[in-house]
């Protein structure tokens, strides 16, 4: 069922793929396995996760997302002009569509553009689509999905002869371990067309001061990004995590390049999640394993095009913070 927003005039299409059901069951599976004690990152970005990771796109030390948007601002006209008209963008993980914007306008001034933000989270899907909501050339259609399966959709109602250009943007791919970023590229590689394009946005290698600062600010937002995730857990699982029984900890891993966020038990204790049927012992120094972030040299990014059935078309690399916008065409 397609719903109107109130007072928008958007429409968010289909039904969430969010449900308490999934979060239960994924949290009791990462939190009761031998060993390393794991939770999925999507979870970070409910409204006060989303709201955190805005405020931490803004922080000195992290300049991914600055970098990100700096790209797109200086290269939309350029990337859009690498692909045939017409063309219809969809995105994974919208975010706020700030940097989207970018894209959207470079294309307006050759075609008016139907763009699919494709998000779990709604609030973010809201702010994204009221930030977009006034551009006259673009119609906003948000799936609130996961992104396989809102790329299903977009897919579903492409017409003949359009093209696709999916943004995928904010290195995400990073969050993926490097088995699952292969074989995510692959499922959407499957869902697209010869021709079609992909915005990749991958976070470059830098020195491992500037990435551990990056992911533990002298303010503490990344921190408390962390620790919402056990406040979620307590709000939606009827959990009981005393957050002061945690710290937030990162681990730079040199022969992955990937940087770790972990969150430390300071002490041995039992917490339950009722909600999850859940009780857990964590040891005094467990931690739980939250988010991966990996890091790219260009060469690598060109190979995981070739082994995905893209073809890297080009490379456009920030001079302040080594990130680089990558197009990839579909072969
Ligand atoms: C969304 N993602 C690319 C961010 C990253 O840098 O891996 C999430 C994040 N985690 C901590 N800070 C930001």
């Amino acid at each position: 069922m397609d719903q109107e927003r109130p007072g928008t005039g958007i429409t968010t299409q289909g039904i969430t793929t969010y449900s308490a059901g999934n979060f239960a069951a994924e949290v009791r599976a990462g939190l009761s396995r031998e060993g390393q004690k794991e939770l999925p990152s999507k979870y970070f970005y409910d409204e006060i996760g989303s709201a955190l990771f805005d405020v931490i796109s803004l922080l000195p030390e992290y300049g991914l997302t600055r970098a990100d948007e700096r790209l797109l601002r200086r290269h939309s006209r350029e990337i859009v002009s690498k692909i045939p008209s017409p063309v219809t963008v969809a995105e994974l993980g919208s975010g706020s569509g700030k940097k989207t914007r970018w894209i959207l306008e470079a294309l307006c001034a050759r075609q008016s553009t139907t763009y699919y933000p494709i998000e779990i989270s709604p609030s973010a899907l809201a702010r994204c689509e009221l930030e977009l909501a006034r551009m006259d050339c673009v119609s906003v259609i948000g799936f609130e999905k996961e992104y396989l399966d809102g790329l299903l959709e977009v897919a579903s109602r492409r017409a003949e002869g359009e093209r696709l250009l999916l943004l995928f943007l904010g290195s995400t791919i990073g969050n993926f371990d490097a088995k699952a970023g292969l074989e995510f590229l692959t499922s959407v590689r499957e869902v697209m067309l010869p021709g079609d394009a992909l915005l990749l946005g991958t976070d470059l290698e830098k020195p491992i001061f500037q990435i551990i600062a990056a992911y533990d600010d002298s303010l503490g937002v990344t921190a408390a990004f962390n620790l919402n995730l056990l406040a979620r857990i307590n709000r939606e699982l009827e959990g009981d995590f005393q957050l002061s029984r945690f710290r937030h900890q990162v681990r730079y891993d040199a022969q992955e390049r990937r940087i770790e966020m972990h969150l430390r038990s300071t002490v041995k204790q039992t917490v339950t999640m009722r909600r999850a049927d859940l009780a857990v012992t964590l040891e005094m120094d467990e931690t739980i394993w939250t988010e991966s972030s990996y890091k790219y040299t260009l060469e690598q990014v060109v190979s995981m095009a070739d082994a995905t059935r893209f073809r890297c078309v080009s490379q456009w690399v920030d001079q302040e913070w080594p990130f680089a916008q990558n197009l990839l065409i579909a072969q």
